[in-house]
């Protein structure tokens, strides 16, 4: 784009609550393809930069473009219906089966049943979910296999971009690395833009094309994951002190 603007883009985005800053100035790009990772302390604005895309906070100052688009100017209902949300309670709708779940814009869009079906059918066996899993209500899933239903959801509905809010960290370890690989073919696949907020350095490494290290609110280091190892700020320096001894210094 002619204007320097991403596919996502924060420009100078701040948020206050009563004069205190909860995040400052943020500006930072996500392209098509890439995944921003937020790593910081708790409190440190993580959550807070992802409600502000999807307009559950709008910016006291600054401006959020998608797609070039001030989302501001776009309807909020629209706008959130183009983005996934995964978060740990997932937001799916009890009474339902998982297929109507992931088919849930598609119809709203009013697709044809059976082509509502095909879709659900086919993004399910996409995040592993295929074998009956389709007939099951949420709450017959686990929590890692309700996260995979709202990504499918995302994706049936034509998102382009995923926020992700620490979706992995109640899972066993197994599990979320099965998860993190299945991300990144995912990923690879639908060429999404994704934001994946964490606390993990481990997961940031492996999940981000770009790491976004958040203190107090405001950007500390923008970084590679190959160039985290080289970081001197201090939150930076924090986590890597965190990996095991046999792990640093890679
Ligand atoms: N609605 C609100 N009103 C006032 N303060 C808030 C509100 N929401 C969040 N905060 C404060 O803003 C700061 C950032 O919160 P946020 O939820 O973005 O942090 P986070 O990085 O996601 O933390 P965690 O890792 O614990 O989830 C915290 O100090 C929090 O207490
Ligand atoms: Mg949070």
């Amino acid at each position: 784009m002619g204007d320097g603007l991403g596919y996502l883009s924060f420009r100078d985005v701040s948020y206050s609550v009563e004069g205190r800053a909860i995040l400052e100035r943020l500006t930072v790009d996500v392209e098509l393809g890439e995944t921003l990772v937020l790593l910081g302390r708790s409190g440190s604005g993580k959550t807070t930069a992802l409600r502000l895309i999807n307009r559950l906070l709008e910016p006291t100052a600054g401006t959020i473009f998608l797609d070039g688009r001030d989302t501001r100017a776009m309807d909020a209902i629209a706008l959130r219906r183009g983005i996934g949300y995964v978060i740990q309670e997932f937001g799916l709708l009890p009474h339902w089966t998982v297929e109507q779940n992931v088919a849930l814009v598609p119809r709203l869009l009013r697709w044809p049943a059976a082509k509502q079906r095909e879709k659900a059918g086919e993004l399910l066996e996409q995040v592993g979910l295929s074998g009956g899993m389709g007939a099951r209500r949420p709450h017959e899933l686990s929590g890692g296999q309700r996260q995979r239903v709202a990504v499918a959801r995302a994706l049936a509905a034509g998102a382009r971009l995923l926020l992700f809010d620490e979706p992995f960290g109640a899972l066993d370890p197994v599990t979320r690395h099965e998860m993190q690989q299945q991300f990144l073919e995912l990923r690879r696949k639908y060429e999404v833009a994704a934001v994946f907020v964490t606390h993990d350095l481990l997961e940031a490494l492996t999940i981000g094309t770009k790491i976004a290290v958040l203190d107090r609110g405001k950007l500390e280091a923008l970084v590679t994951p190959e160039d985290f190892w080289g970081v001197k700020t201090p939150v930076a320096r924090a986590f890597l002190e965190t990996l095991p001894k046999g792990v640093k210094g890679g």
